[in-house]
């Protein structure tokens, strides 16, 4: 065991890659508070974070667009010298049907713990991006110097608001450190199957499809489109492991507490740099399971990048962080966790 290390606020912390992050923080020493409003997961997750690390991290239920709640938490647990900002809402198509509920979460929660960390002297957040503000890229791999493009859906604006609201902070002199680190897709689950993305409903990401295709909740696979001007026709995507993804989480919260030379302002692309089609996936999923995946080809899917993959350089470099897990392995951890989720 490390000598315990300062204290972070991870919000949304029971989600898919916050709980991924609590553990690699736990493990690295990190003392953690969470604030989840369980919207998009549940309880039981604390469950799994303490079986693998031996820690059960605090927990508040909250929301964070309501400031009083995060002042108290602030009030409650004193101390806090980083935040990790998992709190948002996050399914491209709710956010076109739904855009005031994804700006008001997504925009309201960014301000108010902005708005506190001042008061309570809190140093560094990390917010997670996306390369959904990169649009279509003109060239791939993609840098973090590639243009911004106009978003094109409410959930992709949050994302590109958000950053745009911590520059303003940062520039207007206030005394905090942030990174932004934009996610390629991440996908995986633990290797111990504790924790996992949990599904709710029909999924609308292309792992948790392919696994639920494969233990038969669903029919089959539908593939969006297989004319796209790429090798095989379907679309290609920088596929990440979320416990890499969340190892970089540490580092970056590392960084910003640890080395006072570091800019007050970073942005770090979060990829493997590789690409994979939507049919090679399957394929890594099939041959890490053993498992067959129906799958039929239909339609293109609305506002779909044809291909985007990300050249991590500045990450590999600045951070000393690097994504490592190999595709076969991801997928038959996430086969792991759907088996598990299905025995539950
Ligand atoms: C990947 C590929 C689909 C489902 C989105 C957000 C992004 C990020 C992650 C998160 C595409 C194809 C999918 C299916 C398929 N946000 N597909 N059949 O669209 O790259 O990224 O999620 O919180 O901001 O935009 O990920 O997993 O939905 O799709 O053929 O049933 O798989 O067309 O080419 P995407 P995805």
């Amino acid at each position: 065991m490390n000598d315990m290390k300062e204290k972070i606020l991870v919000t949304g912390g029971t989600g898919y890659i916050g709980s991924h992050t609590v553990v690699e923080l736990q493990n690295a020493g990190y003392e953690v508070v969470i604030i989840d409003n369980l919207s998009n997961s549940s309880r039981k997750v604390l469950d799994g974070i303490k079986n693998i690390t031996g820690i059960m991290p605090a927990f508040v239920e909250g929301d964070c667009t309501d400031l009083k709640t995060l002042s108290t938490l602030f009030e409650n647990h004193k101390g806090i010298k980083g935040i990790i900002n998992f709190a948002a809402s996050k399914a491209v198509g709710e956010s076109v049907e739904k855009p005031l509920l994804y700006y008001r979460n997504n925009l309201v929660t960014l301000i108010n713990l902005l708005e506190l960390m001042p008061q309570y002297d809190v140093k560094g957040i990390v917010f997670s991006s996306s390369c959904t503000v990169y649009g279509e890229p003109d060239v791939n791999p993609i840098d973090e110097t590639a243009p911004i493009k106009v978003a094109t859906s409410p959930y992709g604006n949050t994302k590109q608001i958000c950053e745009e609201i911590i520059t303003d902070f940062i520039a207007s002199g206030a005394n905090i450190k942030s990174i932004l680190l934009r996610y390629f897709n991440p996908i995986g689950a633990h290797p111990s199957a504790e924790i996992g993305e949990l599904p709710n409903g029909i999924p609308n990401n292309l792992v948790p499809y392919i696994t639920q295709t494969a233990a038969g909740i669903r029919k089959e696979l539908t593939v969006f489109g297989n004319d796209y001007n790429t090798p095989d026709g379907t679309c290609i995507r920088d596929f990440i492991d979320v416990v890499d993804l969340a190892r970089a989480h540490v580092v970056a919260m590392k960084r910003m507490l640890d080395n006072s030379d570091s800019d007050a302002l970073e942005v770090f692309n979060l990829g493997t740099g590789n690409g994979l089609s939507v049919l090679q996936l399957i394929e890594a999923f099939e041959k890490a399971s053993g498992v067959k995946v129906p799958y039929r080809i239909g339609e293109r899917r609305a506002g779909d990048i044809e291909q985007i993959w990300a050249n991590p350089k500045k990450a590999n470099e600045i951070l000393g962080w690097k994504a490592v897990v190999p595709i076969e392995e991801t997928m038959s951890n996430a086969w792991k966790w759907q088996c598990r989720c299905a025995g539950n």
